[in-house]
């Protein structure tokens, strides 16, 4: 019997926060009356923030024209939510690469990337208007590993390496030794951090699109063929069972058939493709 979220938390202990630039980015972000200005005086407190946001600003997902050297540059091309996109990633990553950091650590972070890239590709190529939403997501729908990992170093690990050489299915091995799996535990983190409840959907449900509430279908749907194509580009570890249950409940979300799906994922490829250096050093 899985745990409930109560005895979840409980098991969990203390959470790590959200990182207090991110906090106060989101926070500032949010506020419309909000300057550049202000958001750069915030972001420049922190250096490696800063030349993460001029390496994004540069890449090809934003169509630069020219290169972008200041900061205020980099949040005008980026805008506002782009912006704060970054910012939750490069919190997330320290996150991520905060425990035992190794090969597996690396791993999950760049399939977070890849996710996010891919899913808000497709999201770009259907004409969606929550490509932002869903880069966020793609990064985010898999943190509770990085939390099992935080907090419980050798026995994640020893999952981990076992899933590496191995293979098979992360989530029942997770069940079978902890008795709670990555998508609840990040559930119960992003909502301890009080992020969008559509984002928390994404954590729970992206191995099980349909049983997301309705109207978070299409942002999980989007970052499931997110993670459905970092596995196809084996940027993962391991390979859940119901990686392709939850295609077909994307596609079934997103009302797509095989030659529509095709369509958008030869154009989603493409886009990674272009954006590859940013994969490899974010
Ligand atoms: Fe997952
Ligand atoms: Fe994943």
């Amino acid at each position: 019997m899985p745990l409930s979220p109560l005895e979840l938390i409980k098991n969990l202990g203390e959470l790590p926060p959200l990182p207090q630039v991110a906090t106060r980015v989101i926070r500032l972000t949010a506020d419309l009356d909000a300057s550049t200005e202000q958001l750069q005086n915030l972001i420049r407190t922190d250096q490696a923030l800063s030349s993460q946001l001029l390496k994004v600003a540069n890449s090809a997902m934003f169509g630069r024209v020219r290169e972008v050297t200041t900061l205020t540059q980099a949040i005008m091309t980026l805008g506002f939510s782009t912006t704060r996109s970054v910012v939750l990633a490069s919190s997330v990553k320290n996150l991520f690469t905060r425990g035992p950091a190794g090969v597996h650590e690396r791993i999950l972070w760049e399939h977070a990337l890849v996710t996010a890239l891919g899913g808000s590709a497709f999201s770009q190529s259907m004409r969606f208007p929550i490509t932002e939403e869903v880069f966020l997501a793609g990064l985010m729908h898999d943190i509770g590993k990085s939390v099992m990992h935080l907090k419980f170093p050798e026995s994640y690990s020893a999952l981990l390496k076992h899933l590496s050489e191995q293979g098979g299915d992360g989530l029942t091995l997770e069940l079978d030794a902890f008795g709670f799996d990555h998508a609840m535990v990040g559930e119960a983190l992003l909502s301890s951090w009080n992020i969008a409840e559509g984002i928390q959907a994404v954590a729970r449900w992206h191995h099980d699109p349909l049983h997301a509430l309705v109207e978070h279908q299409r942002l999980v749907a989007l970052v499931a063929l997110g993670n459905q194509m970092a596995f196809d580009l084996q940027v993962g570890i391991g390979m859940p069972d119901s990686l392709a249950g939850a295609t077909w409940e994307a596609l079934d979300i997103l009302h797509l058939n095989d030659a529509t799906y095709q369509e958008h994922r030869t154009a989603a490829l493409e886009a990674l493709e272009r954006d590859k250096a940013l994969i490899t050093d974010f």
